[in-house]
């Protein structure tokens, strides 16, 4: 935690502060590169990500204190005139934070299931945990046709957001797709488990398959047997165990891009690739279970339509992580923020439980490495 908050700090500092502030003094000079996380083209490399959490200094005390100096420069800095860049680059920083909330309360979440006494982030219980039936399963059928996808940033104006990789928006031909109405639930995974899918290699990609075999995996991440719940499971949640029993109707969450690919094999279907889940979520309002509800687990679909687009868990797509077509990274250092990182991932689409609203879009892409499994990740199933 505190590696994110002086991260998110350092990030202002070493791309707003120093080349737009006159006279800006850093804090300390060897947090240029402590609090780097990966961009190469600032100079010295950036600590070994595995040791992050390892480093006992600063204290805690002194990282507050990098915090207030940066808060202070900031301020004298919003009494100037601001070119547009200094603008687009404050903007940024602030997305840049709220992917870091996003990273802190997934990271708490892992550090706290590999600690035995596995606390709970927060002991209050879920509301409304009990919900009525979920949305029966539907399908929501589109023609064949051109869509656009991709932001249509507005250049002139320095507020107007988006991650590079969002733009620019652009069109594409879909074939006729159906895309279901609801995120898949622990009961329908749970199904696919006990189809012995985690034993069936014909389900799985062959890359899927070593991890299965490699990792040892037999369920999505923070499932643990338990034999007193009538499943044979329970889960570790932001608010600690819970009984599988209780969150069946919920949309299954942790799993990897292979297991949610696999289980679309089983179901005789298919993800959807990235340009079909922006047709169907294009012009609806950024609505969901995201981190104001409070709630900090996926819920229930219930709503009528395509419902858990935005919020509950990010759907895996079938899309690999590339650049648009016309695809320009940010200029300088800025640009490894997203371009370098074009290979070898799977596109997410929607937020999660834990996504602040005002920080998605319907054109909004996140990326990971389809072997990950720690970030709130489900399925939506296509075909
Ligand atoms: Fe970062």
């Amino acid at each position: 935690m505190k590696w994110h908050q002086a991260h998110t700090t350092w990030f202002f500092e070493t791309f707003v502060l120093r080349p737009c502030l006159p006279g800006y003094k850093p804090f300390r000079e060897e947090f240029r590169c402590l609090f780097n996380s990966y961009y190469n083209s600032l100079g010295e490399a950036a600590p070994d990500k595995r040791l992050r959490a390892a480093f006992s200094r600063p204290s805690l005390d002194e990282i507050v204190a990098f915090r207030t100096h940066v808060d202070e420069a900031m301020e004298a800095l919003f009494v100037r005139h601001m070119s547009e860049e200094v603008t687009r680059r404050i903007v940024l920083g602030l997305n840049h934070e709220q992917q870091h909330q996003e990273l802190m309360l997934t990271d708490i979440k892992h550090a706290f299931f590999s600690n035995p006494l596995r606390p709970a982030y927060d002991a209050a219980p879920f509301i409304g945990v009990h919900d009525a039936a979920p949305a029966r399963f539907t399908w929501h059928r589109f023609c064949a046709g051109i869509a656009e996808i991709g932001y249509p940033i507005d250049s002139t104006n320095p507020v107007d957001f988006c991650f590079d990789n969002e733009a620019p928006r652009h069109k594409v031909y879909l074939e006729p797709f159906g895309i279901a109405n609801r995120a898949v639930t622990c009961r329908e995974y749970l199904e696919f488990m006990s189809d012995d899918a985690y034993t069936r290699p014909e389900l799985w990609l062959s890359d899927g398959w070593e991890a299965v075999k490699k990792h040892a995996w037999q369920a999505p991440l923070y499932w643990e047997r338990d034999a007193t719940d009538s499943t044979g499971w329970r889960i570790f949640t932001l608010r600690g165990w819970h009984p599988l029993s209780e969150l069946l109707d919920t949309s299954v969450c942790h799993v990897s891009f292979f297991e949610a690919d696999a289980f679309a094999r089983w179901k005789r279907c298919r993800l959807p690739n990235e340009a079909e889940w922006e047709r169907a979520a294009n012009g609806r309002s950024i609505h969901g279970n995201l981190l104001e509800s409070g709630r900090l687990h996926p819920a229930i679909a219930s709503g009528d339509g395509i419902d858990q687009l935005f919020g509950d868990a990010w759907e895996w797509t079938a899309s690999p992580y590339t650049g648009y077509p016309g695809y320009k990274p940010l200029p300088g250092a800025l640009g490894e923020y997203n371009g370098k990182f074009m290979s070898g991932q799977m596109i997410l689409r929607g937020g999660s439980c834990v996504t602040p609203a005002t920080h998605l879009r319907a054109t909004y892409r996140n990326f990971f490495q389809p072997e990950t499994r720690w970030q709130f990740t489900g399925i939506r199933l296509a075909a």
